[in-house]
């Protein structure tokens, strides 16, 4: 039988906003310029850019997601970090496509891009605020470019972690105020009464039922923040091995460094204490 459910399709776009259009897919796609005839320069170049964008959408869940838990609207927010999590999950994914450029492909174009690297990646950095990793010389790279003004925002502001402490503390749980009332530009310290306040949360889980699901899901989120991370690293030592990076750090054993950064201190401990 003929075909003809295609038919009636739209087929006119001279004066409508087609697909295209509104995807500004001419922008997006111009957007890969590889700056050398290696053939695997194209797939770096599009890795990289697939990961930046669901950055973007994490930046967008996570800011909105932040913004409600400080309003005390908690289930919207869990959903917005469960779409967070799907995305880390997407990113780290990505790898599988990047193994397979082999150290040979990459050493044919890693001398054309001089010291770009992820690690002026401004929408990580931002993230890593956002979740609480707050190293201001991370901003360095940054301070000619019109953003720097939204990294120090977030550096001044409460995380992630800093506004679920706050939710507990106005559901009763009690938080001393040297924690609520920190310095949020300083690294979180850890503190024992916090500890036994998400003890309490995971004791009783009925009666805290919506902040033990905000506790299981800033796991959630933390432990995809450390698979990217790991995944990272292995793509680097397989494709690089102990070389300096283009960044400009150690390489190797700075991203091994980055694996000890604990992002939710309490909700780690309390796995132990329980
Ligand atoms: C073969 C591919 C890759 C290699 C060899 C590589 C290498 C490195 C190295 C050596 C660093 C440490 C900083 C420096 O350059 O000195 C770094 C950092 C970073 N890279 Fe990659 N990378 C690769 C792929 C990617 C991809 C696909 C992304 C996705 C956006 C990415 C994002 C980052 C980020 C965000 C950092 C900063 C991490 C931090 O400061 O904790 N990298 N990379």
């Amino acid at each position: 039988m003929k075909d003809t459910t295609y038919r009636t399709a739209h087929t006119d776009f001279s004066r409508e906003l087609s697909y295209g259009d509104y995807l500004r897919l001419d922008a997006l796609l111009e957007a890969q310029q590889p700056l050398t005839k290696a053939h695997d320069e194209v797939l770096f170049i599009v890795v990289h850019q697939v990961q930046e964008l669901w950055m973007k959408l994490i930046i967008h869940e996570l800011t909105s997601a932040m913004a409600l838990l400080e309003e005390g609207v908690v289930d919207p927010a869990l959903k917005m970090l469960s779409r967070v999590c799907r995305a880390q999950e997407q990113m780290s994914q990505s790898w599988e496509v990047l193994t397979t450029m082999t150290p040979a492909d990459y050493l044919e174009f890693r001398w054309a891009f001089g010291k770009a690297s992820g690690f002026q990646s401004y929408q990580y950095r931002l993230i890593e605020f956002l979740l609480g990793n707050k190293q201001p010389f991370m901003m360095r790279p940054h301070r000619h470019r019109p953003e720097y003004g939204r990294l120090e925002r977030a550096l001044h502001s409460p995380s992630l972690y800093d506004l679920s402490l706050r939710l507990l503390h106005r559901r009763g749980l009690s938080i001393p105020s040297e924690v609520l009332a920190r310095d949020f530009a300083q690294p979180y310290q850890p503190h024992p009464a916090v500890a036994e306040a998400w003890l309490a949360v995971y004791r009783q889980t009925e009666r805290y039922w919506e902040l033990y699901y905000l506790a299981e899901k800033l796991v959630d989120v933390e432990e995809n923040f450390r698979r990217w991370r790991f995944n990272h690293l292995t793509t680097v030592e397989r494709t690089i091995g102990h070389k300096q990076g283009t960044g400009g750090t150690a390489g190797v054993p700075y991203l091994r460094r980055a694996l000890e950064v604990v992002l939710f201190p309490e909700l780690w401990q309390v796995r132990t204490l329980l």
